[in-house]
């Protein structure tokens, strides 16, 4: 998943300004993955979160990624008034999430949704205002979003 690799790619930004001792680099480098975090958080709850939930066996599961948002929407709130205490603990536990949703969730989605779960996930995340208004649920977004649940590999369209 794309958006996991961006993510992964400013934790590093955000370890190399706490070390350079610099508030505002902190601040920066904070708001630079935030603004990555929070939409991509919310969007995962609105559209696959919420398909998934209607499945009794992924209830437990969905309830903990969502509990573990905003855990992590708390820490960098924690880090934001300051406290860089917090910076290894929200790295530690944004990695710990990614790895779940990366490495369990969303294989597990793709072989549980079919094609209108997945349409309806594409139509639910792209009903989010915070995503923007350029994506569309055309075909190739539908198969994108599949694709994207399963990184690396590539999953075949409905017959
Ligand atoms: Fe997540």
């Amino acid at each position: 998943m794309t958006e996991h690799e961006d993510l992964v790619n400013f934790t590093g930004d955000l370890y190399r300004a706490r070390d350079s001792g610099d508030p505002a680099a902190v601040a920066k480098a904070l708001e630079r993955l935030d603004a990555l975090l929070h939409p991509h958080t919310h969007a995962e709850e609105r559209g696959l979160f919420t398909v998934l939930r209607r499945s009794r066996e992924f209830h437990e599961h969905v309830d903990g990624l969502c509990a573990e948002h905003a855990g992590l929407g708390a820490m960098a709130d924690e880090i934001r008034r300051g406290d860089f205490e917090v910076i290894d603990e929200f790295i530690a536990a944004l990695r710990d999430h990614m790895d779940k949703e990366d490495n369990g969730l969303f294989p597990a989605a793709a072989i549980e949704l079919e094609g209108p779960d997945w349409e309806e996930v594409v139509a639910l995340t792209e009903s989010d205002p915070s995503r923007g208004a350029t994506a569309t649920s055309s075909p190739s977004a539908v198969a994108s979003a599949r694709s994207a649940a399963i990184p690396g590999r590539s999953v075949p369209e409905p017959t």
